[in-house]
């Protein structure tokens, strides 16, 4: 550590400001020996009983002081905004840029040296990587650790996953009301966020990739004990990290990103790492655009047969041997870059070098993939979406992803619900759903409305897929022929909102391009006659939200938060 502990400018003050730093700080039964210059440590704490996933993240926090007091710091737990994904309407990534700004802005106003950041629940992990990007004082992260996997009538469930097909179930009348509302029980059995590869279970191993937390953090169950072991383990590591000044500058660098996605499509992870990765780089101040998650991906194989797209869930991947072996399977084939700096102090490469594989059917190896390479994410582009769309190619029907059909479009997906019962609609399997009005500024908050359950004419007559369209996301732990992410937006005036019932729309992942077969001259007279949607925002946060967001392609943050704002000590409050 050069110079002076950013701590020192509080605890270590004399007159009226030292005192008033101290004396409150002694109501809590604290000795005057912790004011000694010891690295001081925030324990940021997204625990909450409305975002189930991090409700027992109280309990990690515990686990993470016994580290820090072991290491010679002095650990502060501080709450911090939970974005639970299940229960926030209109959707939690909403308030993922409000989490993020919230925690920045703590962490740079009180005295800490350094940070350790307990997220879980899909956006809270995102949201905390940019701020401590922003702040780039020394920070590891602590993910709460998925629940134990779903047990219905002796199967395995998956949370999110299991509820699309519980839903396609019940609307084809194969379950009865009663056993979903059993079902719904044994899917979620302990503490944990969703432990399919959902977008919690993928940011928690982004984090990972990244060198942002220990090696094996991501996949413990949150009530294993090694789930405690290792959160001591970041608390003692925090401390070190202050004294070898490591911060996240040095840390997420675009090495460290290009691994992040590679790793991304070798666990066959969410579509919304997409978007939180490109927020984060844009924290970071890293040149990462979203065409990267297409080309860095080609040659790297799925090896963890995971839900969504495989069969397994997250405790038996830990049991597997967790994320280490995955990549540590990617350097060895020359996929990763070793070099790149971690939390742990040394290269990722180091990290994993050891890593066992205890089961070859749930991580698969490179020679013999679960899905062989080039099965990932693709990037889209084409007169529908010139800034760019997502197609999860592992999660859609092979015999979609060339496909040619009429469009049935729904300005909103409240108007695809209200008829998508309606047995005389007029849909067929060839029919390509375009719902919009679901972006970053549209919906607002780009919800994860995009995977719209089949109409339920098509699913009485045994159909499993279609291809869908729209600008909004869809949960990592979904599935289907689903184009998400169409930007730009239909709100802002994408070409998606000029798209009419009837028109031909071509889908053609290989060549990676989507279409609408209407002429430039027909879309620019659709263009002039257009208008944009007034927004019923006019004040509040949400005004701010749709005033200041960016496309999918940047992320979707703030224009405003963009970048790194260092963690000069404020003035004085006294
Ligand atoms: Fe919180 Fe899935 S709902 S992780
Ligand atoms: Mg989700």
């Amino acid at each position: 550590m050069t110079g002076q502990r950013r701590s020192t400018a509080w605890f270590g003050a004399t007159g009226r400001a030292g005192m008033i730093y101290r004396s409150w700080m002694r109501n809590q039964g604290f000795g005057a020996e912790v004011f000694d210059g010891r690295p001081v440590i925030g324990i940021a704490t997204s625990a909450s009983e409305l975002a189930p996933c991090n409700a027992h993240l109280t309990r990690v926090a515990e686990a993470v002081k016994r580290g820090v007091w072991q290491a010679g710091g002095f650990p502060l737990e501080f709450p911090t905004m939970a974005t639970g994904e299940t229960l926030m309407r209109p959707t939690a990534m909403l308030y993922r840029n409000l989490m993020a700004m919230e925690v920045e802005e703590l962490i740079r106003a009180n005295p800490l040296d350094g940070v350790v950041l307990l997220s879980g629940c899909d956006k809270t992990t995102p949201a905390m990587l940019m701020a401590a990007a922003s702040v780039d004082l020394p920070a590891v992260m602590v993910t709460g650790g998925p629940m134990l996997n779903g047990k219905y009538r002796g199967t395995d469930v998956g949370s999110g996953t299991h509820v699309w097909k519980f839903e396609e179930e019940l609307k084809a009348g194969r379950m009865t009301q009663e056993e979903c509302f059993f079902a719904e029980g044994c899917m979620a059995r302990s503490n944990g966020h969703c432990m399919t590869m959902g977008t919690a279970s993928t940011m928690a191993c982004m984090a990972e990739a990244l060198g942002m937390q220990l090696p094996g953090s991501a996949t413990w169950p949150a009530v294993d004990a090694r789930r405690f072991e290792i959160a001591q383990s970041a608390g003692k590591r925090i401390v070190e990290m202050v004294e070898e000044d490591l911060r996240p500058s040095r840390i997420l660098t675009r090495e460290a990103f290009e691994n992040a996605i590679r790793v991304n499509a070798a666990i066959g992870g969410s579509t919304n790492a997409i978007v939180h990765l490109l927020a984060i780089a844009g924290r970071a101040e890293v040149d990462l655009s979203l065409d990267d998650f297409d080309t860095l991906i080609r040659e790297i194989p799925t090896l963890v047969n995971l839900m969504p797209s495989g069969k397994y869930l997250m405790e038996d991947f830990c049991y597997a041997g967790g994320l280490p072996v995955v990549m540590r399977q990617l350097a060895e084939a020359g996929l990763l870059h070793g070099e790149s700096v971690t939390a742990t102090g040394n290269a990722v490469g180091e990290n994993v070098a050891g890593a066992e594989n205890f089961n070859t059917d749930v991580i698969t190896t490179v020679e013999e993939p679960f899905q062989p390479a080039g099965s990932g994410t693709a990037v889209l582009r084409g007169n529908l979406c010139p800034g760019g769309a997502v197609i999860k190619q592992s999660a859609a029907s092979a015999h979609l992803l060339k496909h040619q059909g009429r469009a049935l479009v729904f300005d909103t997906v409240e108007d695809y619900h209200a008829v998508a019962d309606d047995p005389d609609l007029d849909v067929d399997e060839t029919t390509v759903l375009v719902i919009r009005g679901a972006g970053p500024k549209g919906y607002p908050g780009m919800p994860e409305v995009s995977n719209v359950a089949l109409p339920a004419k098509l699913l009485k007559a045994g159909v499993t897929d279609m291809v869908r369209i729209c600008d909004g996301r869809m949960s990592g732990t979904s599935y289907g022929t689903v184009v998400l992410h169409v930007t730009p937006e239909s709100a802002v005036g994408g070409p998606l909102a000029l798209v009419r019932t009837g028109d031909l729309i071509t889908l053609d992942v290989a060549a990676r391009t989507l279409n609408v077969e209407v002429s430039d001259e027909e879309l620019a007279a659709r263009r002039a006659s257009w208008q944009a949607p007034e927004s019923p925002y006019k004040s509040g946060y949400t005004w701010l939200y749709t005033q200041h967001v960016l496309q999918a392609d940047e992320g979707a943050d703030f224009d405003f938060l963009r970048g790194s704002r260092g963690h000069k000590v404020p003035r004085d409050s006294h």
